[in-house]
């Protein structure tokens, strides 16, 4: 597991491309690095990308913009381990708070955010455009550091 930055869009954007139906372009996480305080960590095993997440640090406040895996390595344990070296990263650098969106009904994210020990603060309705074209609402999740 390694912090990673702009060389490594192109990575990202494969990893992202393969976890979420409405995947982000290398351009979208080339422009994230260009945000002050923006992170990346890769997952490799046997030098083979299998998972990834984004955040980005306000002062005392991060939000993470995206986490995924590899379908052919999930329930394995890594985004667990992953978030977990993401909190320990934001706790030494003096984060108080932690956000995210999840979607209503993305039942692995909820549990594994859950799990974590986040929990949900408010509801944005109709905040994601599925690929037909319908809305569907976003959690916001928060845990405190
Ligand atoms: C959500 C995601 C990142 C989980 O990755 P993962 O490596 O499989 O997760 P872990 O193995 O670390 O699981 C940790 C816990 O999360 C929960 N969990 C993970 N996947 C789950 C699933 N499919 N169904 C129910 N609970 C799940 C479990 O509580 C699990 O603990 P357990 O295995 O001891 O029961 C992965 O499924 C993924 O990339 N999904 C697509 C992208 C996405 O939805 N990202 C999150 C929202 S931004």
């Amino acid at each position: 597991m390694r912090i990673v930055g702009k060389a490594e869009a192109g990575i990202l954007t494969d990893i992202h491309t393969e976890c979420f139906p409405r995947y982000w372009n290398r351009q979208a996480f080339t422009d994230f690095f260009s945000v002050k305080d923006t992170f990346a960590i890769l997952v490799e095993n046997n030098e083979k990308s299998v998972a990834m997440a984004v955040y980005r640090v306000a002062f005392d406040q991060a939000d993470i913009i995206t986490i995924g895996v590899l379908p052919a390595w999930r329930r394995g344990g890594i985004a667990k381990m992953l978030l977990e070296n993401m909190l320990d990263d934001c706790k030494k650098i003096g984060v108080k708070k932690i956000f995210l969106e999840v979607e209503d009904g993305n039942e692995a994210g909820l549990k594994l955010y859950e799990k974590t020990g986040f929990r949900q603060i408010s509801r944005r309705k109709l905040y994601y455009q599925q690929l037909d074209g319908s809305l569907t609402d976003a959690l916001v999740m928060e845990k405190r550091l």
